[in-house]
């Protein structure tokens, strides 16, 4: 997740890509850069650790004349967020410059064969060794640059978008993609680059989208010119863009929470980009890997988490104790700060939080560094206090969470928390190669079937209206799906401000049916999977009491159907990764309550995104 821009034409370029940064910041904010060539033909690159408004700092001594230029803000996955590691980057000689969206898989193979051609490197980037290979291919080839675009990205095994700039060619932007987006906006004479038309928008609405392995050259006094990188001419086809400046921040959808729920496809597909890789038969997670022997001779795993955090938490044990054979704890950072208990150096402490800033999570953290464990945390946002106290841990490459509601980052937290389950799995030889193969495979279509669950949201909205007026809910669920229940009630409570319980769905007999009536709408989270025909059962009760239920089914779930008052079906996947399926309906479902309430939905009453005091 990071933001690209570029601009060539004749205006200054800087105070359009610095405004251009600023749009894009949700994308990353760990670090940001500019590159510039100024009248005098010098490339100038200048970088900042930290937000946009950092960089700003920084150059207002400095040279930022000129009338090309591109920029970047970075969401760190190779290399620490530091200067170094911020883009642009230089080639070997500084007379190109980069900026890169995407991971290069192969990058160090490719850095291996450079250092032997005698390259150097400054950071530890995967997008250095581009601009190096590119640099380098040129000279070798003795080709133009385009050329040596084109050549170097048929060597990269990975996902990018890039845009070069030559110093030897101050007219000229030269930029490519694959997995990651980019835009073209065509303005009068000038022309503008970025990861999306946010930053375009008030320029121009002629906009050229680039498409996978093509490469695009332009140049302020000429026609856009896009080949493939296998050098297929194409021709470029301008599309007018609908969207006005004020919708921009929420990206076109009236809320944040709903922008981020239909995010997810595109969340989750990040949050596995670089780490399954592209033949979708590995997991690949570096903060398991440097730890290994730490997980694998670990006798216990201690999750420690808040809210929806905690939620992501308790799936996470069921996949950790059924494919890694590990015994697992669940506790509330809250209560296991304070309630002295029995933690050992061999235990392997899993923090889980959204923004790496809730204060009970880091005291939990301390807590167990002070007894020796050893600390994994899974995170949202990068550089935060969280992974910085942590021993290692995994971003879960969200994006910026905006919605108090936390959606886009919970299902990134159970798929973070899955592949880790994997990895132990696997490594430790409990898991068979073939279940390991199945999920690794499933995990790849999860995308594609959440766009299907989400493809349900008009029907979901039509249906909410129904229960505005109700009072209480009630959540169940087993298994995998008792804490989808937990997390869809926490959901209605926190946005709706209707009270809203999660049960497993078999304690019900021992108390909570009592509450069951006419008037108690059951949210049941019933998919073919596991404890189903058991769940039917319940399912009977609550209808024999005259409950009113609404059932999430596997699709073609025709018993289900026959007995509930509403359904909505999800894709069938494997029973693990059944939650990220199942929790879509309840968010939505959570959300349109809160519409038709007229409900502050992104900042709902009383509640704050990171909670950073006791
Ligand atoms: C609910 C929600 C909260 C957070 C909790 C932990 O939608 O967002 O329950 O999950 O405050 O926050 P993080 O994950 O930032 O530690």
């Amino acid at each position: 997740m990071c933001g690209i821009v570029g601009y060539v034409g004749e205006r200054d370029a800087y105070p359009i890509l610095i405004k251009g940064l600023h749009r894009l910041e949700y994308r990353g904010y760990d670090s940001a850069g500019v590159a510039l060539i100024n009248e005098a033909g010098k490339l100038n690159v200048f970088k900042a650790k930290g937000k946009v408004a950092e960089l700003e700092s920084f150059v207002t001594d400095k040279d930022t004349t000129g009338h090309i230029g591109i920029a970047h803000t970075r969401w760190a996955t190779h290399g620490e967020p530091n200067t170094a590691n911020a883009h642009p980057h230089y080639s070997e000689s500084e007379r190109l410059a980069i900026i890169h969206n995407g991971i290069i898989e192969n990058y160090s193979v490719l850095k291996a064969g450079l250092t032997q051609e005698g390259y150097t490197f400054k950071s530890d980037t995967d997008t250095e060794v581009l601009v190096q290979l590119i640099e380098y291919t040129q000279v070798d080839r003795q080709v133009d640059l385009r050329t040596a675009v084109q050549l170097a990205l048929q060597q990269v095994v990975g996902a990018y978008a890039i845009v070069v700039l030559d110093q030897e060619h101050p007219d000229t932007l030269i930029a490519a993609r694959k997995g990651s987006p980019l835009v073209v906006g065509i303005g009068d004479g000038e022309y503008f680059l970025a990861s999306d038309a946010t930053p375009i928008v008030e320029y121009t609405d002629k906009v050229i989208y680039i498409d996978d392995e093509e490469v695009v050259t332009i140049n302020k006094g000429r026609d856009v010119e896009i080949v493939t990188i296998g050098n297929v001419q194409k021709t470029p086809e301008i599309k007018r863009l609908e969207m006005s400046l004020s919708q921009l921040e929420k990206g076109g959808y009236p809320h944040f929470m709903l922008k981020e729920i239909f995010e997810q496809p595109r969340t989750l597909t990040d949050s596995m980009r670089g780490r399954i890789n592209v033949r979708q038969d590995n997991i690949s997670l570096s903060g398991f890997i440097d730890n290994r022997e730490r997980f694998l001779n670990a006798k216990r795993i201690i999750i420690t988490a808040c809210g929806t955090s905690w939620h992501a938490g308790l799936i996470a044990m069921y996949a950790i104790e059924e494919f890694a054979r590990i015994p697992v704890e669940v506790e509330y950072s809250s209560e296991f700060r304070y309630r002295k208990p029995v933690i050992d150096k061999d235990d392997v402490v899993i923090a889980i939080s959204q923004s790496g800033e809730t204060a009970d999570t880091l005291a939990a953290i301390q807590l167990a560094k002070e007894h020796g464990a050893f600390i994994f945390s899974i995170c949202n946002v990068v550089g935060a206090s969280i992974p910085r106290v942590s021993h290692s841990g995994c971003y879960t490459h969200a994006g910026p969470e905006i919605g108090v509601a936390s959606t886009k980052a919970f299902t990134a937290q159970v798929v973070a928390l899955t592949m880790l389950a994997l990895c132990i799995g696997r490594e430790k030889g409990t898991l068979s190669p073939d279940k390991y193969l199945a999920i690794v495979r499933e995990l790849g279509q999860i995308p594609d079937k959440i766009e299907c669950v989400l493809g349900q949201d008009k029907r979901i909205a039509e249906f909410a209206k129904m229960f505005m007026y109700a009072q209480n809910f009630i959540y169940l669920g087993r298994g995998y799906n008792y804490p989808v229940a937990l997390e869809g009630a926490l959901k209605l409570k926190e946005i709706s401000y209707i009270h809203a319980e999660g049960y497993p769905a078999a304690e019900m007999k021992h108390g909570p049916i009592a509450l069951i009536s006419s008037e108690m709408p059951v949210v049941v989270v019933a998919p073919r999977c596991g404890t189903y025909e058991k769940v039917v059962s319940n399912i009977q009760e609550i209808k024999a009491r005259k409950g009113r239920v609404i059932a999430i089914v596997t699709e073609g779930d025709d018993l289900i159907s026959k007995i509930a008052d509403f359904v909505i079906e999800v894709p069938c996947t494997e029973e693990c990764l059944t939650p990220l399926l199942t929790v879509i309906p309840l968010q939505l479902i959570a959300y349109h309550i809160a519409v038709v309430k007229d409900r502050d939905v992104d900042q709902p009453r009383n509640l704050a995104k990171s909670v950073t005091v006791e």
